[in-house]
């Protein structure tokens, strides 16, 4: 059984308070925030002043994806904001190491993102400091893309050396994740499950929400 982390980018904006009670009163495990610049991806979300008001309403974690350049300049203010989990890519960070004990000061806990075209490999050395793995699916910046397939070899590897290393680091799936999908990314290894579009254009949300945890 996968935690689930619905994608807030794919809410209604316009009733996001009834889509944050939805999400509190389902069975997902956290809020999934994706954060975008314009310049690391060529897109524009939300950022501080929407993740501090969904944090007065939400009960569950908020995992705060930040796909923006320099990050580090950033993270006290998401902290105060109220993420819980913050994730930085490895390609927008130089200094990864630096970011990462950075997020851990600040008491986050700390996950690294990483794009499609990134060889896993990328993160092994950091695997021992770092609650998550944000695994790319799709090439960040939008939701409703296609599962890239390739991904579930990535999740294979990126599990052999979890366990090879023996740390606690959790795999989540952040794009194109399905019904149908699902159940193979769990068995390649995944942790925790993003799901944006199929959460929120489905007919039933919670129920959509309740069938991927049930997998
Ligand atoms: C993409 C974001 C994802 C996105 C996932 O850049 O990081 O979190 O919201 O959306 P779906 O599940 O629709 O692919
Ligand atoms: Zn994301």
């Amino acid at each position: 059984m996968a935690l689930i982390a619905p994608s807030v980018l794919s809410a209604n904006f316009l009733q996001l308070s009834a889509d944050i009670k939805m999400i509190n009163e389902s069975e997902a495990d956290w809020f999934h925030l994706d954060v975008m610049d314009g310049r690391f991806v060529p897109n524009i979300s939300f950022g501080l002043p929407v993740i501090a008001a969904i944090k007065k309403e939400a009960t569950k974690t908020l995992d705060v994806h930040l796909m923006i350049e320099e990050p580090g300049k950033f993270a006290e203010d998401f902290k105060k904001a109220g993420a819980d989990i913050l994730s930085v890519h490895v390609e927008a960070c130089p200094h990864l190491h630096r970011n990462i004990q950075q997020i851990k000061s600040l008491q986050m806990k700390a996950g690294v993102a990483i794009n499609p075209h990134t060889p896993v490999q990328a993160i092994f050395d950091v695997l021992h400091d770092i609650d998550v793995v944000c695994m790319m699916s799709v090439n960040p910046g939008f939701g409703g893309q296609k599962f890239i397939a390739y991904t579930i070899e990535k999740i294979k590897q990126l599990k052999a050396e979890i366990i090879r290393r023996n740390t606690q680091t959790l795999i989540e799936i952040d794009g194109g994740v399905t019904l149908e999908n699902a159940k193979e990314i769990i068995d390649a290894g995944a942790d925790v499950l993003v799901a944006g579009n199929t959460v929120f254009a489905s007919a039933n949300p919670a129920e959509t929400i309740r069938q991927l945890k049930a997998l």
